[in-house]
């Protein structure tokens, strides 16, 4: 399947584990991949070898996503090297299990910097590159399911992508008559990344987590990259402002849980 053939895809974070799915993924169905994240840990060149046995194009760049004027100079270089940009996934986060009661500005506003603002100047910077140039394309935020359920122990990262949505719903709508779609995939609980630190800390906790999932399974970050490359896909051409929920179930648990509370 190349139905992304002569397009370029974005990618903030892009050497996490959910940022290289995506974009082998996106490679695989044709596109070109510009990454960028804070250093290379010795992943960029198996990751540009795997990108390049595919036949694409890679370029990786060291670039802090919460920095504006950064993030504005890796989107003109990729555009340089790549060509027009037609894709961005604004992934790069960071979570801290700090709980309110231990909150301190510096962490909270790290949260809101990297993974709110972050991602906005990503998806930003490359809508406005589409509209002067006046090309359609696709946005796609990496949310989380804790965008919308209250998680005690790292309130700043749900904010964060509380505020991600909302950021996504406002760009859909601003963007939707120039061609450019504007959605968020909302992963559960991945086993990688983020959560696959923690659960290789302590693998008990996998299993325990496991088990309180309706589907009794975690998600792999290779199932994320595919709702990623459905909401490239140029078939598709009506979802905008959509958020892609796949969390196994589990605030569908929440709200039950929560409604048992009521009851008793
Ligand atoms: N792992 C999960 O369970 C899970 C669940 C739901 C959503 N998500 C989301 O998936 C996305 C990817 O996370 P992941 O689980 O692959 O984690 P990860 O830690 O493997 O990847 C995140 C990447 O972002 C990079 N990064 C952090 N700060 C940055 C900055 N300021 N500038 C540029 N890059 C920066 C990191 O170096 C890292 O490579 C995130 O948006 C996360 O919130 C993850």
């Amino acid at each position: 399947m190349h139905n992304l053939t002569g397009q370029v895809a974005i990618i903030s974070g892009g050497l996490g584990d959910i940022g290289q799915a995506c974009a082998v993924e996106l490679a695989r169905r044709g596109a070109d991949i510009g990454v960028s994240d804070l250093s290379d840990g010795g992943r960029v060149e198996p990751l540009r070898k795997e990108i390049e046995k595919l036949d694409r194009r890679f370029r990786f760049d060291l670039s802090d996503t919460s920095d504006a004027g950064a993030v504005g100079q890796w989107v003109a270089a990729v555009e340089e090297d790549l060509g027009p940009i037609t894709l961005a996934v604004p992934n790069a986060a960071i979570v801290e299990m700090v709980d309110l009661s231990s909150m301190t500005p510096e962490v909270w506003q790290r949260h809101l910097d990297v993974n709110l603002s972050g991602s906005f100047y990503l998806a930003h910077a490359v809508a406005q590159r589409l509209v002067q140039q006046k090309l359609p394309g696709r946005i796609v935020f990496i949310g989380s399911w804790a965008g919308h359920a209250v998680h005690g122990h790292i309130p700043a990262y749900c904010v964060a992508k509380a505020g991600l949505r909302m950021a996504c719903f406002s760009m859909a709508e601003h963007y939707a008559p120039y061609g450019i779609l504007v959605n968020e995939v909302a992963p559960g609980i991945v086993n990688a990344g983020l959560s696959g630190k923690v659960f290789e800390e302590d693998p008990a906790l996998a299993e325990q987590t496991r088990s309180k999932i309706p589907i009794r399974e975690l998600m792999e970050a290779d199932e994320v990259a595919l709702h990623v490359a459905y909401l490239c896909d140029p078939r598709n051409r009506n979802m905008t402002g959509s958020v892609l929920l796949c969390d196994g179930g589990l605030s569908l648990v929440t709200a039950t849980e929560t409604n048992k509370i009521k009851k008793d």
